[in-house]
Parts: C-alpha cells; sequence; structure tokens
C-alpha cells in the first residue's frame, strides 16, 4: 500500500501541474461584445473560444501573439473578411469553426494557404450563393471533416478537393438548394452527412448521388417527405451505401415501419435512428400486432416493445434509457473479468458527492442500490472513511477497493474541491481499469460554463453525454434506478466487508 500511495502523489503532484498549466491554454471569451480579436491573448494559448462575438474582419497578426493555437471557434460572429495572412503565425491550427458568419465567396478564402495543419472545418451557414470551392482549397491536404452550405450546388464545385480524402462532409442546406445531378462525384469521403433546416424535404438527386457515392450516409433534421424517401430506395436498382443515419429526426409511426420495411429489402446492412420523435402511435387497443406482422425485423419488434412501454410518455427519455440499460447489460454479458483485477475489490462503487446532496445520497441513492432489490455494496465517506488518516489517503483506498466510482454531479459538486480530487483519482483508476470505471450521475442539469475551465475531464466526460440523468417525474424513477444498479453490477468475491485499513 505505501508504494502506490507514493505513486499517487506522484501523481497528484502531476496533477495540479497540469490543471495549473489548464487556465492558460484554453481561452474563453465567448460572448463578450468583442469587435475584435483581443490584443491581450496568453502566449500559451491553444484553444480559443471567440463565438458569439461581433468580430467583422480578421487581419494580418490578429494570432501572433498565440503560435501554439490548434482550435479557433469564431462561429457566431459578423466576419465577412478575412486577411489571406491571418493565419501565418498559427502553423499548428488543426480546428477552425467559421459557421454562422457572413462570408460570401467560396472561391475566395485564401487564408486557407495558410492552415494546410486543418483537420476539421466548418464555414456552415455563412452567405455562400454557389459551392465553387477555389483552388486554396487542395492546399488542406490532412482534412478529415469539412462543413458546409451553400444556395447551389453545381457539377464541377467541388474538383479543388478532389484530391483530399475526407472522413466526413457535411452539408448544411438552410433553403431549398439547388442541386444539380453528379456534383458530389469529385468528393472522396466515407460519410455524407446531410443536415437540413426548417421543413425541407431532401432533394431527390441529392439523395440519389449520396447513396450511390458514399459508405455511410446521415440525413439530420428530416421531418417530412418519408414516403418519397421510402419510394425512391424501393425504386432504386443498386445502393452503394452500407450505413443509413437517421438523427433528430420527426417521423409518423406508419412511416416508420414502411421506410424500416423497404429498407430489409435493399443492401443496406445498418441503419441507425437516434433522437426519434414518433408521431401518430397506433392506439393501445388497436391490434398493434397485427398491423405489423409484416414485419419481422429484430429492432422493430424492440421499437414496438418501447412504444408499448412509453404509450404517450416522454418517449425520447425511455428510448434512451432503455438503450442504455440493454448496453449495460450486454457489457456486463460481454466482459470476461479476470479474477486477479477482483482481488481486494470489496465495493460495487464508490460515491462522491457534495455534502449538500447528501439526502439525497443517504435517503435515496444508498437505500436503492443496497436494499433488496439492489444487492450492491456501496462505499461513502460518511461510513467507510477511517478517522485518522489522511483525506487523501482515505480516497485512493476507497477507490482501490471499489470496482466503479459513482459521482453525483450537481451546481455544488462542481464548486467542491474535494469532488475533484476524487474524480481525479477514480479518472486514473478508469485508465487502469477500462473505460467504464466511472459512473456519472447528473442530479440536476448542470451546463457546461458552470464547470471552472481546469477540470477539463469532467467536462469533457460531460460533453461526451456519459451520464444518467436523475429524472424529477417520479413515474420515471424507477427506470433509473433499474439503469443505475444495471451499470454497477458485477459479481464480486463474497469477501467479508473489512475496515478500510491494512
Ligand atoms: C453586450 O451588449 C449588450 C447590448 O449592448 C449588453 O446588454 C450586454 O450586457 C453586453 N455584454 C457584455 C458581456 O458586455
Ligand atoms: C463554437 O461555439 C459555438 C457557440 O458557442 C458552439 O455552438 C459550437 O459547438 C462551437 N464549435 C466547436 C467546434 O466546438
Ligand atoms: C469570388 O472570388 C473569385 C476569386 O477571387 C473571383 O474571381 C469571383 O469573381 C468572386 N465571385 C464573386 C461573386 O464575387
Ligand atoms: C441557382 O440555380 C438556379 C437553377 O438552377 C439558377 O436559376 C440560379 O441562377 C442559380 N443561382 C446562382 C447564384 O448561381
Ligand atoms: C432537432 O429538430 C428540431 C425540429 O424538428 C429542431 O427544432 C432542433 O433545433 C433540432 N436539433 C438540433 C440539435 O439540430
Ligand atoms: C420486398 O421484396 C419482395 C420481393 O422482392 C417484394 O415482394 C416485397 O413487396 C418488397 N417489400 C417492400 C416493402 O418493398
Amino acid at each position: 500500500m505505501r508504494p502506490t500511495i507514493a505513486l499517487w502523489a506522484a501523481v497528484l503532484f502531476l496533477g495540479l501541474q497540469l490543471s495549473a498549466s489548464f487556465p492558460d491554454s484554453i481561452v474563453d471569451r465567448s460572448s463578450q461584445n468583442l469587435t475584435s480579436v483581443p490584443g491581450d491573448l496568453p502566449h500559451t494559448t491553444e484553444s480559443l473560444d471567440l463565438s458569439c462575438n461581433h468580430i467583422q474582419k480578421l487581419h494580418r497578426g490578429d494570432f501572433r501573439n498565440t503560435p501554439l493555437l490548434r482550435f479557433l471557434n469564431i462561429s457566431w460572429n459578423s466576419l465577412e473578411e478575412i486577411d489571406p495572412e491571418t493565419f501565418l503565425d498559427t502553423p499548428l491550427l488543426e480546428d477552425l469553426d467559421l459557421s454562422h458568419n457572413r462570408l460570401k465567396n467560396l472561391s475566395d478564402q485564401r487564408y486557407l494557404l495558410h492552415a494546410d495543419n486543418l483537420l476539421v472545418l466548418n464555414l456552415a451557414c455563412n452567405k455562400f450563393l454557389t459551392m465553387t470551392l477555389g483552388s486554396e482549397f487542395s492546399s488542406l491536404v490532412k482534412l478529415e471533416r469539412l462543413a458546409l452550405g451553400a444556395k447551389n450546388i453545381s457539377v464541377g464545385d467541388f474538383k479543388n478537393i478532389a484530391e483530399v480524402k475526407l472522413h466526413t462532409l457535411t452539408l448544411s442546406l438552410e433553403d431549398n438548394v439547388g442541386y444539380e445531378a453528379g456534383s458530389l462525384k469529385d468528393v472522396h469521403a466515407q460519410k455524407l452527412q446531410i443536415a437540413l433546416t426548417r421543413n425541407q424535404k431532401i432533394d431527390h438527386d441529392l439523395l440519389a448521388d449520396g447513396l450511390s457515392l458514399f459508405v455511410e450516409l446521415e440525413l439530420i433534421n428530416l421531418i417530412k417527405g418519408y414516403e418519397d424517401l421510402s419510394n425512391q430506395l424501393k425504386a432504386r436498382k443498386e445502393i452503394y451505401t452500407s450505413s443509413l443515419y437517421l438523427t433528430n429526426i420527426s417521423i409518423k409511426w406508419t412511416h416508420l415501419t414502411y421506410f424500416v420495411n423497404v429498407v430489409l429489402n435493399t443492401s443496406i446492412a445498418h441503419l441507425y435512428a437516434t433522437d426519434v420523435v414518433l408521431n401518430e402511435l397506433p392506439q393501445r387497443d388497436t391490434d398493434v400486432v397485427r398491423a405489423t406482422t409484416t414485419i419481422l425485423c429484430p429492432a422493430v419488434a424492440i421499437a414496438l416493445l418501447i412504444m408499448i412501454l412509453c404509450h404517450r410518455l416522454d418517449v425520447p427519455w425511455y428510448m434512451r434509457m432503455i438503450w442504455k440499460w440493454t448496453r449495460a447489460k450486454h457489457r456486463a454479458r460481454m466482459r470476461q473479468v479476470r479474477p486477479e483485477d477482483l482481488v481486494g475489490i470489496e465495493f460495487h462503487a464508490f460515491v462522491s458527492y457534495s455534502q449538500h446532496d447528501a439526502d439525497w445520497v443517504h435517503n435515496s441513492l444508498i437505500p436503492n442500490l443496497e436494499g433488496p432489490s439492489g444487492g450492491l455494496r456501496i462505499c461513502h465517506h460518511e461510513k467507510h472513511f477511517v478517522a485518522g488518516k489522511t483525506i487523501i489517503e482515505n480516497i485512493i483506498t476507497s477507490v482501490e477497493k471499489s470496482r466503479r466510482s459513482l459521482f453525483v454531479l450537481s451546481a455544488h459538486f462542481v464548486k467542491s474541491e474535494w469532488c475533484h480530487y476524487e474524480l481525479y483519482f477514480a479518472s486514473h483508476q478508469r485508465l487502469a481499469q477500462g473505460s467504464d470505471s466511472v459512473v456519472l450521475v447528473l442530479l440536476e442539469p448542470l451546463p457546461q460554463y458552470l464547470i471552472p475551465s481546469k477540470y477539463y475531464q469532467l467536462k469533457s466526460m460531460m460533453s461526451r453525454h456519459t451520464y444518467i440523468e436523475w429524472p424529477q417525474d417520479r413515474a420515471k424513477h424507477r427506470l433509473f434506478w433499474a439503469n443505475l444498479r444495471a451499470a454497477l453490477q458485477a459479481d464480486l468475491p463474497n469477501a467479508p466487508v473489512t475496515e478500510l485499513e491494512d
């Protein structure tokens, strides 16, 4: 145990050093009514957020103080002009978000000539009339993701990125777009995303090219035209696309079942639908089963089950929870836990929480996990911390003796220093034991900006949505507890719980 503590202490020291350097490398100057790039940026800036300001122009030298800049977000400004030499001083720049500005001419983006390290470029939602990409795009040899939007798309528009091997091309289409068939032939990308706004249907030729040129196709915000879409899929002889994604969609139940039926008849191997709003669900008393007997797909069987469970309730919430629950169950089945990994593990989980949330933890969380329906062993500081040891020692022992660490997130948690040490240690444990050793429970909505930027780990875990939300609605509590128990369940050796001493 002693050498481990020395190691942890070294890690802690390193951690403090690292977190001390965070505030200077990540600079957030968004929403500050800025009209130009501020001159006082720290020399160490690697990530700069200037979004939601009123900047109209970028000049040569605006970034001369930030030679380490890698990430720049300048979306939601009023940019009309960018000097060709703006990025001369930032050779490392790899992620540039220029979306939601007033740039006008896609053939005239010469600043890109000095941005040849870019991996991600977002130019969506500007004022481009045509999609004609200028020759400067051919210098973006490392580019992986490109997002664009324009009113008209014609053949030859993409010829300047024909040599660039993209991962994803995103077309963000605001109004009804004029698309000339064959325009996307010059694009080499694994995935095409088409994001629609304002109640549009998807253009017939655009969809046809998407299905014949890209391995993956994602349609975002599609809320109408599913019958046409199904009929178009049905009429096609050959489809190159093997994975079709539908994201943030709203669809009638009958259209969905018809669509799935059509997809089953094509060569499309994977159909993913996320953030689905189902409309006009069949009534409970109509014979649902007979209405859908033609469908033999397991995915639809699951959809049907969910539908019966969630009849007229908050469908997206239930779908998310059931999805998480099935995944947790699946992972528990698939995971081969080696017995040596469990040596010394006495608890299913160590709970870290702010004192302000202690009531909830004692009256709801612990009874529901440790009680008869849970049967889990939970370690928490009030019961298991040993007086006489330092807090750090107690945290380390608790994390080490627990299979997982559970964090109860709230505004108070974010403010508590100790909770962050606990998160810090647990994340290191996580590196050693695999990605699912940290479980986050979100007790109340927690906007990203409340989290201080030095708590980088927490921010990134939150942004990946790897947490379970505590629902306000009582009717949802049972599913919440089932979900949480599934996430923590593990067969531990039946060792008696000892005091946390060696
Ligand atoms: C920005 O300007 C608006 C209106 O002029 C004002 O209400 C707001 O407080 C300003 N915000 C900041 C951060 O200065
Ligand atoms: C840039 O900032 C905007 C507004 O704050 C945000 O919506 C967007 O996601 C940010 N872009 C990236 C790439 O993080
Ligand atoms: C766009 O920029 C190109 C290259 O600078 C120029 O030839 C063209 O006339 C511009 N188009 C418009 C509509 O301003
Ligand atoms: C866009 O396309 C439409 C029809 O193809 C055409 O009438 C219009 O002139 C085009 N607009 C521009 C700016 O090229
Ligand atoms: C999802 O779609 C709805 C309309 O159906 C839209 O209001 C909302 O902004 C979309 N969300 C995202 C993240 O695009
Ligand atoms: C699927 O294909 C079969 C045979 O090719 C056809 O009989 C059936 O009507 C098709 N179903 C749909 C929904 O297109």
